[in-house]
Parts: structure tokens; C-alpha cells; sequence
């Protein structure tokens, strides 16, 4: 007999997962599908999705290593310390990144154990509205679900002529399992994915050379931060980024990948002996059987949801990756939650205004809110208040004065509208401007705010004075 849930989640990455257990806690009967082709040390597919596995872990563990190599040759000697012959075992730092994996993946199926989760291994689909429930099928396994919560998440995105092999052309997965520093390193796409394993193997040693189509670098950022990451990035870390690039072949022989483009300076070659194609993420929404009832998609392959995530069809749900919005982790995470208790008879909610963004480069850029730029295109009267790193006595300690915090209030209402950062440890100072603006907070009420000191938090600190000029370290 089939088995009976009150939710079935479809997919078992930081959406998925999130949602079953939220659903689980609420006392609802909830269960959770996964079929990715990657095993746990049981032979199961792993949980955890792209995230885990393939995405937001191992990347950052790849940072933290090739950060500590960086730091070891050029950092090191300002604080006193002679270090010599430094090396980078390659394979070491990928089993290092590996086993977080594995220890985090299996983390999650004890957190199903713990909330009474069931994990069910196998590809999800539809098969059929059955007296108002849904009948679907996990593996060769059919089970009834009350409401479905769809978190298929998102691939690769691949260009046509560009064969990706995962060994001498590599998308994100490809680009996580580099076994030694390639000499030359080609990157197509200055996104996040670009320039966060751009930095990865530049550290360790590799040539790298990014080629981006757009002409503006880092467009979604605030452009002061763009501006700045640009001036560090290619003048002083030495990343080569060709901006307004049109690729127009890329072949591979015995000597590598040769990727002929063209820009402003007319027909280029670009020779390197590994080439990451970074281009972007697609929804995923393959073998749903979506069509056979109807689940409404778009033209970009995302399943259509309103602002609480419910999709076209009576109780089902779509969140994370495979639905509009930010492809972030922890986008999905705050979807999978406002699902599952809306399912469970409560008010859940997304505030999409304060979603923060993170690129883990050195020095890390972080945003929140809206950029100078939206608030001027939009018409919205706007103060800012902008403190550099540089006048912090912690980021001195630190070695570390790359960069500047800013935060934009509203002129009138003094409402904070956003927050923008680069410069070291951006990714755990942005959490105090994402409660902030949560909260409807002023700059005032972060400028009288007690902060530690000393902090790098202070610069949160400075720059909230500062919109009303009146900082006092600056
Ligand atoms: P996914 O994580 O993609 O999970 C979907 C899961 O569903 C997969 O496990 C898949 O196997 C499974 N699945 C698909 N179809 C079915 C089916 N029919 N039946 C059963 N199972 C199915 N985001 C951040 O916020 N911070 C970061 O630092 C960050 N770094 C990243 C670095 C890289 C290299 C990449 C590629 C991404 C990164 N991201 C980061 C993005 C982040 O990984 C995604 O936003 C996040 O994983 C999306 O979560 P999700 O649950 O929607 O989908
Ligand atoms: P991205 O959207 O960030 O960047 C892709 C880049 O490729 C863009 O700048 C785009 O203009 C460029 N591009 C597209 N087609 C091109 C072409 N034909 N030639 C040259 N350039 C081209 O996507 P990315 O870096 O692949 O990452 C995918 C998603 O994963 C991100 O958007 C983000 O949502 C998520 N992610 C998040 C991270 C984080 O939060 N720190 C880290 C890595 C990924």
C-alpha cells in the first residue's frame, strides 16, 4: 500500500530539506524524496543539494584553504613571521573540503531522525490529482501527499559549443575537484562562481584570466563597491577580467583549451590548460512529469509562484532555486519555512526587500537592500554614510584595511534602504543591517546602538553615524 504524508518535499538540498523539517516540527507527517546521483556512505543519494555537495560548503572550504596559502606567502611576514618553502598539497585541501561534505551531509539525515522525517531515496513525480490528494511517485514507490512541496533546485548552466567534460572544461562541480594548479586557468563569466574559483586557484598559483560578456563589472553590486572590487581584484590580486567579451569557439587538444573571443580590441585567443564555464544556473524541473498535471512554468524554466511560493495546482509549493528570485541558499531556506507553516495553519512570510547577497572573495563583498544606483533610477531621496576599513582599529590589528561600509538611509524617514560592503569578514557584518532593515530600523537606531569595541562591527557603527555626518573616527 502506498504510504500517506501530510507533506512530501521533492528534493533534499537547503530548501528541501529546511521545509521537511520545519513541516516535521509543526506535527505535520512530512517525508522527503532525493535522487541525486551522488551517494552518502550508506549508498543513498546525499541530501544537502548543490549546496552542500557541489556548491556554497565546498566552495567556502576551498576559499578558507587557498586564503590561509595566500596569507602564509604574502600576509604573514608584516606580522613578524618568516614562513618558507610554503607548499599546497592539492589533493590534501580536496579531501579536507570532501569530508565537511560528508560530515554536514550526514548531518542532515540525523536531523530527519531527530524531527521524524522520512527520507525517501528516489526520483519524485506526479502522477495524479486523486480525490484531492496527490498521488506521486518516488523511485518505483507510489505515495500520497496531501501538499507538495516542489525544491528541485537548479544546474549548470552550459553554452552551446562548449563542452563541458568536468576534467579539462569544468562547470561549478568540475571546478570543485581541480586535482593540481593549473598553470593557466580560463574562467567564462565574472559571476560569483567566476570570481570566487577565480580567486581560488590564483591564490595557489594559477594564471587566471576571466572573460565576462557584460561590459559593466559586478553590475547587480552597489557601483562604489564595484568600483573598488575591480581597482583590488585585477590591480592589486592580478585576476585578468576582459569585460564585454563574445565567445566565439573554444577547443580543446593535447595542449590544453584555446577559447577564441572577441571584445573592443577586436578577435582574441585565450590559451589555457583548464577552462571554467560559469555562466549562470538553470532551474531544474527535469522528469516531474510537470505537464501530465498541469504545473504552470515559465519561459525561463521556473515554476511559477506567488509571493507565498504556491504554485498553480491546490497544495503544491514551489521554493528555492526552481522558483523566481535570487538563486541563494538561504533564500530557500526562508521559503521552505514560510511553507511549511503556512501548510501547518500559520502565517509564514518572506521578506524579499532583505535578502542579503555575499561574494566570498577576499577582501568578501555583502549587500542588503537596494543599490545608489535603484535608489536614483527609482527617484527615492536618499543620505549615505560610507566609513573605510582603513579608520577601524580591529581591521588595523587584523592587517586588513581593504575596502569601506556604507549604509543608505532614507532622507527623509532616515529608514534604512540597504547596506554595502567590501572588506573583510562583509558576510557576518551584513546580518546586523539585514535585522536592521527586518525590523524597519533607522539609522539612528544603529547609531545608538552600543557596539564592542574593538570590533569590526564598529564600522556598521561609523557608517550609521555617518549618514548624519557626524562619525567619530572619520
Ligand atoms: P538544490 O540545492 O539544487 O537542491 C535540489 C535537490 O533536489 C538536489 O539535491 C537534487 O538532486 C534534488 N532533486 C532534483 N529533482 C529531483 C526529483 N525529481 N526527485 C528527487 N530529488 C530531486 N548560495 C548561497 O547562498 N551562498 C553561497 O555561498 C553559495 N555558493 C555557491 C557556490 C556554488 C559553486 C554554487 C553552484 C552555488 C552556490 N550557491 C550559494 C547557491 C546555492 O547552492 C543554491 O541557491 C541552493 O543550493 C539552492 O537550494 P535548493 O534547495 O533550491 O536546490
Ligand atoms: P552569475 O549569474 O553570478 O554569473 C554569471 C556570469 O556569466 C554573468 O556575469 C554573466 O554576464 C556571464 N555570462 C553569461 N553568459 C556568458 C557568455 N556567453 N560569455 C561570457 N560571460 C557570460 O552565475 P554563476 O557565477 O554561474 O553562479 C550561479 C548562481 O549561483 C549565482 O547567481 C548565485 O545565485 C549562486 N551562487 C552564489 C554564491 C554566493 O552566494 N556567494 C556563490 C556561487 C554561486
Amino acid at each position: 500500500m502506498a504510504q500517506e504524508f501530510d507533506v512530501l518535499v521533492v528534493g533534499g538540498g537547503p530548501a528541501g530539506y529546511v521545509a521537511a523539517i520545519r513541516a516535521a516540527q509543526l506535527g505535520l507527517k512530512s517525508a522527503c524524496c532525493e535522487s541525486a546521483p551522488y551517494a552518502d556512505p550508506k549508498g543513498e543519494p546525499r541530501l544537502g543539494g548543490t549546496c552542500l555537495n557541489v556548491g556554497c560548503v565546498p566552495s567556502k572550504a576551498l576559499l578558507h584553504s587557498s586564503e590561509l596559502f595566500d596569507s602564509a606567502n604574502h600576509s604573514f611576514i608584516m606580522h613578524g613571521i618568516k614562513a618558507e618553502g610554503v607548499a599546497i598539497d592539492v589533493p590534501t585541501m580536496i579531501r579536507r573540503k570532501d569530508n565537511i561534505v560528508t560530515q554536514l551531509v550526514t548531518g542532515i539525515k540525523g536531523l530527519f531522525k531527530k524531527y521524524k522525517v522520512s527520507f525517501l531515496p528516489g526520483h519524485g513525480s506526479f502522477v495524479a490529482d486523486v480525490n484531492g490528494a496527490w498521488k506521486m511517485k518516488v523511485g518505483e514507490e507510489e505515495v500520497i501527499a496531501k501538499h507538495v512541496i516542489i525544491a528541485t533546485g537548479s544546474k549548470a548552466r552550459h553554452l552551446p559549443g562548449i563542452p563541458v567534460d568536468n576534467k579539462l572544461i569544468v562547470d561549478n562541480e568540475g571546478a570543485l575537484q581541480i586535482d593540481a594548479v593549473p598553470k593557466r586557468l580560463g574562467v567564462i563569466g565574472a559571476g560569483v562562481i567566476g570570481l570566487e574559483m577565480g580567486s581560488v586557484w590564483k591564490r595557489l598559483g594559477s594564471e587566471v584570466t576571466v572573460l565576462e560578456a557584460v561590459p559593466d563589472f559586478l553590475a547587480a553590486a552597489d557601483a562604489a563597491v564595484a568600483k573598488e572590487a575591480w581597482k583590488v581584484f585585477t590591480n592589486k590580486q592580478g585576476l585578468n577580467i576582459h569585460l564585454g567579451v563574445q565567445i566565439k569557439s573554444v577547443s580543446t587538444s593535447a595542449d590544453g583549451v584555446l577559447v577564441k573571443y572577441e571584445n573592443d580590441a577586436g578577435e582574441q585567443e585565450l590559451a589555457c590548460d583548464k577552462l571554467v564555464v560559469a555562466v549562470g544556473r538553470v532551474p531544474n524541473t527535469d522528469g516531474l512529469n510537470a505537464a501530465a498535471v498541469g504545473l504552470q512554468i515559465d519561459e525561463r524554466g521556473r515554476i511559477v509562484v506567488d509571493e507565498h511560493c504556491s504554485a498553480n495546482l491546490r497544495n503544491v509549493w514551489g521554493v528555492g532555486d526552481v522558483v523566481r528570485g535570487p538563486m541563494l541558499a538561504h533564500k530557500g531556506m526562508e521559503e521552505g519555512v514560510m511553507v511549511a507553516e503556512i501548510i501547518a495553519g500559520q502565517k509564514g512570510h518572506v521578506n524579499y526587500d532583505a535578502i542579503p547577497w555575499v561574494i566570498y572573495t577576499h577582501p568578501e563583498i555583502a549587500w542588503v537592500g537596494k543599490t545608489e544606483q535603484e535608489l536614483k533610477a527609482a527617484g527615492i531621496p536618499y543620505k549615505d554614510g560610507k566609513v573605510p576599513f582603513l579608520a577601524n582599529g580591529r581591521a588595523l590589528g587584523q592587517g586588513d584595511t581593504t575596502g569601506f561600509v556604507k549604509v543608505i538611509a532614507h532622507a527623509e524617514t532616515d529608514q534604512i534602504l540597504g547596506a554595502h560592503i567590501i572588506g573583510t569578514n562583509a558576510s557576518e557584518l551584513i546580518a546586523e543591517a539585514v535585522v536592521a532593515m527586518e525590523f524597519g530600523a533607522s539609522a539612528e537606531d544603529i547609531a545608538r546602538s552600543c557596539h564592542a569595541h574593538p570590533t569590526l562591527s564598529e564600522l556598521m557603527h561609523e557608517a550609521a553615524l555617518a549618514v548624519d555626518k557626524r562619525s567619530l573616527h572619520f
